[in-house]
């Protein structure tokens, strides 16, 4: 492994700016504005796997933006990894509140700023920079390689599943390879067990055929912003408990073994607020943070629109109101079965007056492994190697729709090794990568593959 190391070592500027051509390529899934910026990002993480030495490289085409395939199979008899992540990122505003350029990826104090360092195409590099270093200095892999990155993550990953299912063959393997989370803190790097699931949907109330006069017409008629504050406020109680009836019933209750280990990681609720700016944390009644964000289910609002928003006042009864919500979902609970109880739910709490229309959009299942199996002990020491340091066990609030499918589909399990940090801005102004956890990442996945070849 020293010839490994000493390449890296020796490479770390030109990483770096490689990295930073990678995230100059605006690739945001979910702005048809840029698909074009999609494709060039698909071609560019194309060339990069074959310039270190993948094989087979291709794009795959999907009906939204193209997957990036490649592989190396040249260790007969070794374990198999699928490394999978992704080359798109979230939007960028608002814009106004970055520091630097989102695409011009600048270091400030050991931190690399860009929309997409950490969440994830800093993650995905730091593999093919792993997988670059044995093949530089080894002319080969100690294991089988597969590498998988898609577009289309941040939008739910909706035509990946037809491809891992029509392309079960190709993508056959021992273990899939994440890295694509938060690790715990700064300098505790961390083996993520959990990802919670996700349903994802629209509500839209009508009043009126078009926005009223409010004196003529304010009294005779229902106003929907206020119909949909009302049914929103019908979602929780004040004790932070979901009301939808049936929701908590496949929750998996948290063991007492496992509250006591959250109980054990370094984690301070004081400084934990105080970073958000939050005048007082909140959560559902007899849970601690961890547990609320790691292990319990939420309901949330992302988004309202009614009415008049400009400057100035207006007298105006609005026609239409619309949130856009999601819950997110801890084992066992169905992503199917939820969005219904959901639904029924709010057809039940909104009154007559106004018409309802309640849309479905993406989601994904819940997901959790055991610890004892030999891929998170292979990841373990692959830590211990790349950070000098012994990683810890979480579990993660966010979601990874894919994860459960490659257990369904592919049945192999996922490890889940990230070095992100939680407050690395991922969907925020001012994303950033620690440069430290990027080149003891590398480090570490080059010590992976070679640890789960035994
Ligand atoms: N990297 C995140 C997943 C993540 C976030 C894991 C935070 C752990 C902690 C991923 O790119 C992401 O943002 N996923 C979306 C999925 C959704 C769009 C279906 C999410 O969690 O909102
Ligand atoms: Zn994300």
């Amino acid at each position: 492994m020293n010839n490994v190391i000493d390449f890296v070592n020796t490479n770390r500027d030109r990483f770096l700016d490689e990295l930073k051509a990678y995230l100059a390529i605006p690739s945001v899934s979910s702005l048809p504005e840029h698909r074009d910026d999609m494709r060039r990002c698909a071609e560019w993480t194309f060339a990069q796997m074959r310039g270190i030495g993948l094989q087979n490289v291709h794009l795959a085409e999907t009906p939204g933006h193209p997957i990036v395939y490649g592989e190396w199979l040249g260790a007969p008899g070794a374990p198999t990894i699928l490394v999978y992540g992704h080359y798109d990122v979230q939007p960028v505003d608002p814009i106004e509140q970055w520091t630097t350029q989102p695409f011009e990826a600048t270091v400030r104090d050991g931190d690399l700023y860009a929309r997409g360092a950490a969440d994830d195409k800093g993650q995905v590099f730091m593999h093919l920079k792993a997988i670059e270093a044995h093949m530089k200095a080894n002319g080969r892999l100690p294991a089988n390689i597969k590498v998988m990155i898609e577009g289309e993550e941040e939008v739910g990953s909706e035509n990946l599943d037809d491809f891992i299912r029509n392309e079960k063959a190709r993508l056959s393997c021992d273990v899939v390879v994440i890295s694509d989370t938060p690790m715990f803190a700064r300098g505790v790097p961390s083996i993520c067990y959990g990802l919670r699931g996700l349903v994802y949907a629209q509500i839209d109330l009508r009043g009126t055929k078009t926005d009223l006069h409010s004196g003529s017409f304010g009294g005779a008629v229902a106003n929907p912003a206020i119909v949909l504050a009302q049914v929103l406020a019908q979602m929780k109680d004040r004790s932070g408990r979901i009301r939808i009836p049936g929701f908590y019933d496949d929750v998996r209750a948290l063991t007492d073994q496992e509250r006591e280990e959250f109980k054990r990681l370094p984690f301070d609720e004081k400084h934990y607020r105080k970073d958000l700016g939050a005048p007082k944390l909140f959560g559902e009644t007899g849970y601690s943070t961890l547990e609320r964000t790691w292990a319990r289910p939420t309901f949330d609002v992302n988004g309202l629109l009614s009415g008049f928003t400009g400057e100035g006042s207006k007298t105006v009864i609005p026609a239409t109101a619309m949130a856009k919500v999601s819950m997110r979902l801890v084992p066992n609970q169905d992503p199917d079965k939820i969005a219904a109880l959901f639904e029924a739910y709010v057809r039940k709490v909104t009154p007559k007056t106004v018409e309802l229309t309640v849309t479905r959009m993406h989601g994904g299942k819940p997901w959790m492994t055991d610890l004892d199996n030999r891929f998170i002990q292979a990841t373990g020491r692959a830590i211990e190697q790349g950070f000098g340091k012994r990683a810890v066990f979480m579990r993660e609030g966010g979601s990874i729709p894919i994860v459960s499918t490659f257990q369904q589909e592919l049945g192999a399990p996922s490890v889940l090794f990230g070095i992100g940090l939680p407050d690395e801005n991922s969907h925020a102004p001012n994303e950033f990568l620690n440069l430290d956890n990027f080149y003891g990442g590398v480090l570490t996945s080059a010590f992976l593959y070679k640890e789960i070849a035994g």
